[in-house]
């Protein structure tokens, strides 16, 4: 795809090329997200990044991976202090907005929200999470993630066995990352949910349809066996209707150290796009499993800054002029 100028809004715009240039493009990025260096390119730019529904490490990381690029980045949080509260439209806002800013990042509680803010805007416009849809840049930051613990080569991400726990009818993580990767060859995708939360019928054909093997399941531990990546999900109280329902729900699989020790290989690596829901009536990835070296979540957290920075620096068109604008940093860093 032409990424210059280009809105991001779902995975389906990718190819494999494409997901190569964004992987290099955020290894160059690495050092600067890393803090040895610093670079001014995007001075002068700035970021608007609407979240109208709850968010802290997407909101956050959008902000700073933009700052990490010399961008100056403005917030709005919720709705009750947006104009949308007056009875504002998608359109009018977005239009209004990108009269403002020079790119927009927006995350929405309804499906295909930010298609509607894409259409009236003049910038263009990043998906940060449309209620139930999708939420690529998570995707791509999970695939990089799977990508550098499988030895950074996008040919290891073929054959991959994965495992994806918790809430797949509204899990727009789930949804994006499972497309993504249906890009590679040969995977195997086993979904474990209840009967109520299991991936949509038309996900599970696409998947069937590129010749993968897809099999859905209610049981944690027979599922986890034998598998290179075992993704966990909160079960997504807030698109729930009835609250009764998700009470009905709520801790329906713990994976923990002792799901772990005795039903997953050795290599296994375990995954959650975070937050993950810790309270002791829930706790869907126990703290007991910290210790895990194999436990990547805070490492996916950290790969969402080179990530978001390629996707600027590409959407923006100054990959090239990175370095160029680049200098060490004189403050204190902590060595990672
Ligand atoms: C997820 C989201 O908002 O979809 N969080 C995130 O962006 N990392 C997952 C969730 O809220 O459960």
């Amino acid at each position: 795809m032409e990424f210059k100028g280009s809105h991001i809004l779902s995975v389906s715009q990718f190819t494999i090329e494409d997901i190569y240039t964004i992987f290099k493009t955020a290894e160059i990025m690495e050092p600067y997200a890393s803090r040895k260096k610093k670079t001014k390119v995007l001075e002068g730019a700035v970021l608007g990044n609407l979240f109208f529904e709850a968010s802290t490490r997407s909101r956050i990381s959008f902000g700073a991976s933009f700052n990490r690029l010399g961008g100056f980045v403005n917030d709005t949080v919720g709705f009750k202090f947006s104009s949308m509260a007056k009875g504002e439209s998608i359109h009018d806002t977005s239009r209004v907005i990108s009269g403002y800013v020079d790119l927009m990042v927006v995350r929405h509680p309804e499906k295909g929200s930010v298609t509607e803010f894409s259409e009236a805007s003049s910038v263009p416009v990043i998906n940060g999470g449309d209620g139930p849809g999708e939420h690529p840049t998570q995707a791509l930051l999970d695939l990089y993630t799977i990508y550098k613990e499988r030895d950074s080569q996008l040919n290891n991400l073929n054959n991959l066995r994965i495992c994806l726990v918790g809430d797949l009818k509204y899990g727009r993580t789930i949804h994006s990352l499972v497309k993504i990767l249906s890009l590679f060859k040969n995977i195997t995708y086993i979904f474990v949910a209840p009967e109520q939360l299991q991936i949509p019928e038309e996900i599970a054909e696409f998947l069937k349809s590129k010749n993968h093997l897809v099999s859905k399941i209610d049981n944690l531990k027979e599922a986890v066996s034998n598998m290179d990546i075992v993704y966990v999900t909160r079960i997504q109280e807030e698109r729930f209707e009835d609250r009764q329902e998700f009470l009905n729900l709520q801790g329906y699989f713990r994976f923990n150290k002792e799901v772990y020790d005795n039903y997953c290989r050795e290599n296994t690596i375990i995954m959650h796009p975070l937050p993950r829901d810790s309270r002791p009536e829930s706790n869907e990835l126990d703290v007991d499993l910290n210790d895990i070296h194999n436990l990547a979540i805070f490492r996916q957290t950290d790969n969402g800054i080179p990530i978001r920075m390629a996707i600027f620096a590409l959407v923006l068109d100054v990959v090239n002029k990175v370095s160029q604008y680049g200098t060490d940093v004189q403050w204190y860093t902590p060595k990672r």
